[in-house]
């Protein structure tokens, strides 16, 4: 069975608020999505990439593709109006090209430093257990908060933060397409309403999303070693 990256970059990164869509600004010297792409096409158990484009950036993902030499890339398709949408875009495109069934990893491309162990041990949790997201356990103490007070404490070792890679089999994912309509904000989300529980996969602090302009900073500096 073969394993299929759906990388996305069909967003225009508006938190950051650059004009140019997040994706496509620089982490030393380098594309953040180049990372993300690199980080999956370095994998070998990984076989073909699809990525989702804004519509208006096709070409500059083609010109990044071509001079980094990512040679997994089989497809570029466009992104929707959500992520969600975006998703479902490329998880159809890997429909495309299977008539049995698959591995689909979800990754956001704005998660650059994805490691490679992260990326193998979702496509072993899927071939155990169907699905699997990558998360995160809290560290620090959870509120339900009401007027600015304290309401109640959450029993926070039942606590995990959502990253990516977010995977399951094709099959499941196209099961979820046909009965669930509603907006959903990850795969995990989706895959729940037709009672699917993806196995946890730790992910790690240098697998952040970079969401606002601060966060390419910081990532810098991680890159860099100031990750312990
Ligand atoms: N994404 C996508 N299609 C969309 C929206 C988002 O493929 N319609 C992708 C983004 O490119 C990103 C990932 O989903 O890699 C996570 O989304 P987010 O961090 O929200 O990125 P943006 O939507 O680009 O940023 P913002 O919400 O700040 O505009
Ligand atoms: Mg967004």
């Amino acid at each position: 069975m073969k394993s299929y990256a759906v990388v996305l970059a069909g967003g225009t990164g508006s938190r950051v608020g650059k004009g140019t869509p997040k994706q496509f600004l620089l982490i030393n010297g380098k594309e953040i999505l180049v990372y993300s792409l690199e980080a999956f096409s370095y994998c070998k158990e990984i076989d073909e990439i699809i990525l989702v484009s804004h519509p208006d950036y096709v070409k500059q993902c083609e010109e990044l593709i071509s001079k980094y030499n990512i040679g997994k890339v089989v497809a570029i398709v466009d992104g929707g109006e959500t992520r969600q949408d975006s998703v479902k875009n490329g998880v159809m495109k890997v429909k495309s090209f299977e008539s049995g069934d698959a591995i689909v990893l979800v990754h956001d491309s704005a998660r650059p430093l994805v490691k490679e162990s992260i990326i193998k041990d979702n496509i072993k949790a899927v071939k155990e257990h169907g699905s699997s997201t990558t998360a995160i356990p809290v560290v620090d103490s959870v509120y339900i908060v009401e007027n600015n007070e304290v309401n109640s404490c959450l029993d926070r070792s039942r606590i995990f933060l959502a990253q990516t890679p977010q995977c399951a089999l094709l099959s499941l994912f196209i099961k979820a397409y046909e009965k669930c309509k509603s907006v959903y904000s990850d795969e995990a989300g989706l895959l729940s309403c037709i009672g699917v529980k993806p196995k946890i996969v730790f992910g790690d602090a240098l697998n952040a999303k970079i969401t606002y302009e601060n966060d390419i900073n910081e990532m810098k500096n991680r890159k860099n070693g100031g990750e312990k």
